[in-house]
């Protein structure tokens, strides 16, 4: 019965995930895409890179945007509004975006 409880548990927690990516996708496509780019390869030259990015480490740097603790014309505008559970899915999107990195 434990179990069983431990792997509904797992299922909730991976279904909660897959939501927030899914709700992060939609909202980086409108909000974010045009500089970081579709899939987190920025197509911007002084835009970095957000894809396979940790989620704890995207979501402190939005938060330290919105806060101003991190200052940058750009970013402050585009976090002032997130909220708290925006900023989650947004970086549970950026973080499941799968990269390799090969060196030269
Ligand atoms: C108009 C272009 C533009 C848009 C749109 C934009 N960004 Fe950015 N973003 C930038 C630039 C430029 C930087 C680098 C700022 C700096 O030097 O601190 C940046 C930095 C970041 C960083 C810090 C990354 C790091 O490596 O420290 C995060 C996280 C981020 N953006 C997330 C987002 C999210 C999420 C959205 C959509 C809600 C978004 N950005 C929309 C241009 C943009």
């Amino acid at each position: 019965m434990k179990k069983f409880l431990l792997v509904l548990l797992a299922c909730a927690a991976l279904n909660a995930f897959a939501d927030d990516v899914a709700k992060g996708r939609a909202k980086a496509d409108v909000a974010c895409g045009l500089c970081h780019g579709p899939n987190g390869i920025s197509t911007l030259p002084n835009a970095p890179n957000l894809a396979g990015q940790q989620a704890i480490y995207l979501s402190e740097q939005l938060k330290n945007y919105r806060n101003g603790k991190r200052q940058n014309e750009v970013m402050g505008v585009i976090a002032k509004p997130l909220t708290d559970t925006e900023i989650a899915q947004l970086s549970a999107w950026y973080s499941a975006i799968k990269v390799t990195a090969e060196t030269p």
